[in-house]
C-alpha cells in the first residue's frame, strides 16, 4: 500500500536522510514531515537540496515529548511514521545513557501511543546490535535471542519490545526492522568512516580500538533505505525485518581501505585502549526479509566505499558545518577515555 503522508523521524540525521530522499524520489505523490530535534547528530544541512522539496516540510521537535509529537500530528495528519530519530553512538552511550534511555526508549514508547491513537502504521527502524556478539560466527535471525552489549544497543532492544508489546497486546500495526552497520554521505563525522576519512586527509592519528580485529557488516545506506520503503509498503504488522551486506570486515581493513582513498599514511593508525564491552563480530541473516519484500542490496562495497570518501573530501563547507562544540568535545572525552592500547 502506498501511504500519502509519511512522518519520518530523525531525517536530518544519517540514515532517516537518506529514508527521505528516496522516499521523496521514488513517489511523486508522497508528503512528508521531517520531525527532528536538530541534536548534535541532526542537521539542516542535510535538508537542503531535497528530491520533491516541495513536498516535504521540516518540524523541530522532540520524539519524547507527547506534546511535540500531538503538535507535529496534529499539523500533518500522518497515514504513517517511519521512526529513526534516535541516540546512536555507542561511546557516547558509554559515557552518559541517560539521553539514550530518553530517546529510545520513551521516545519509542510516545511515538508508538501517538501512532495507535491515530490508528496509522509504525516502522520502527533497528539494529543488528541488539543480538550483541555473534562471537559464535552465526547470523542472527529474528528468532535468536537478544543479548544487547551496551547501553545503546540494550535501549534500542528495549524499543524493539515495546514496538512487538504494542502488536500482542493491542494489535497495533508496528513492525520492526534490523539493519548492520550502515555507510554513505552525509554520517555525522564521528562514526568510524567518516572521521577516519577526515583524520586521514588531515594527517591526524587513527584510533583504532583494541586489535582493530573487530568485523562488522557495511550496508549503504541507500540500500538500508529501499528495504525500508518495501517494509513501510509490502511489511506485515508484528514483523521483524533484517537488512545486511552479507560479508563481515574487519575495522583495520576499513581503515587502510580509507587510508588509501583519502591519501594517509599508515604510520597514522595507532591503536588505542578497546572499548569496553566491544562486540567483536555481528551478522545478520535476511533470507526471509528479501524473499517477502522482494529487496536486495544493489551496491558492492569497495566502489560504493570509495564514492562514500570521495563524498566527505569534496564537501569540507559540510563536514565543518556540522562538526560543531558537542562533537569536539565528545571527541576529546571519548579519547581520553580509551587511552593507550
Ligand atoms: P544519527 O545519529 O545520524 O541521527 C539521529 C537523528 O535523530 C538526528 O537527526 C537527531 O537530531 C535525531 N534525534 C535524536 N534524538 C531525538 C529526539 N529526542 N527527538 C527527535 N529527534 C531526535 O543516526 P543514524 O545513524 O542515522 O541512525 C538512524 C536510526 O537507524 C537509529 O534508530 C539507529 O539505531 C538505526 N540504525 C543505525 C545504523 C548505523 O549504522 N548508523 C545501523 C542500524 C540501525
Ligand atoms: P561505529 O561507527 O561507532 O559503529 P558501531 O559501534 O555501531 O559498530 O564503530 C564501528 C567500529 O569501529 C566499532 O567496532 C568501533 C570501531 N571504532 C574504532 O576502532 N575507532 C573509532 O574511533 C571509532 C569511532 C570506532
Amino acid at each position: 500500500m502506498a501511504h500519502q503522508r509519511v512522518l519520518v523521524t530523525g531525517a536530518a540525521g544519517f540514515i532517516g536522510n537518506a529514508f527521505l530522499r528516496r522516499l521523496l524520489e521514488t513517489d511523486a505523490d508522497v508528503q512528508a514531515m521531517t520531525l527532528d530535534a536538530l541534536t548534535y547528530a541532526g542537521h539542516r544541512e542535510n535538508l537542503e537540496d531535497l528530491p520533491g522539496a516541495a513536498r516535504h516540510v521540516f518540524r523541530q521537535g522532540d520524539v519524547a515529548s507527547a506534546e511535540d509529537v500531538a503538535a507535529a500530528f496534529a499539523a500533518f495528519q500522518p497515514d504513517a511514521v517511519v521512526h529513526l530519530a534516535a541516540e546512536t553512538h555507542v561511546d557516547r552511550s558509554i559515557l552518559d545513557p541517560a539521553p539514550f534511555m530518553r530517546t529510545n526508549v520513551h521516545g519509542t514508547q510516545v511515538l508508538l501511543d501517538a501512532c495507535r491513537a491515530a490508528g496509522i502504521r509504525m516502522v520502527l527502524v533497528s539494529t543488528d546490535e541488539v543480538y550483541g556478539d555473534r562471537e559464535d560466527g552465526t547470523a542472527a535471525t529474528p528468532d535468536s535471542p537478544l543479548r544487547p552489549s551496551n547501553p545503546y544497543a540494550a535501549t534500542k532492544a528495549a524499543g524493539d519490545l515495546l514496538a512487538l508489546a504494542a502488536h500482542r497486546t493491542h494489535g497495533q500495526d508496528v513492525l520492526v526492522t534490523r539493519c548492520t552497520n550502515n555507510f554513505g554521505p552525509r554520517q555525522t563525522p564521528e562514526k568510524l568512516i567518516p572521521l577516519m576519512t577526515l583524520r586521514a586527509q588531515a594527517g591526524k592519528r587513527l584510533p583504532i580500538y583494541g586489535d582493530g580485529l573487530q568485523r562488522r557488516d557495511w550496508l549503504h545506506g541507500d540500500d538500508h533505505a529501499d528495504g525500508l520503503l518495501a517494509a513501510l509498503a509490502r511489511g506485515a504488522p508484528g514483523r521483524v525485518y533484517q537488512f545486511a551486506g552479507g560479508r563481515g570486515r574487519t575495522n583495520l581493513a576499513i581503515v587502510q581501505a580509507i587510508l588509501a582513498l583519502a591519501g594517509g599514511a599508515p604510520t597514522q593508525i595507532e591503536h588505542v585502549g578497546d572499548r569496553p564491552g566491544h562486540d567483536r563480530y555481528y551478522a545478520l541473516d535476511d533470507a526471509a526479509t528479501r524473499a517477502e519484500l522482494a529487496w536486495a542490496p544493489t551496491r558492492d562495497f569497495e566502489p560504493a566505499l570509495e564514492a562514500t570518501v570521495a563524498w566527505y573530501l569534496a564537501n569540507p563547507a559540510w563536514c565543518r558545518a556540522v562538526a560543531g562544540e558537542g562533537l569536539r568535545t565528545f571527541l576529546e572525552a571519548n579519547y581520553e577515555a580509551r587511552g593507550p592500547a
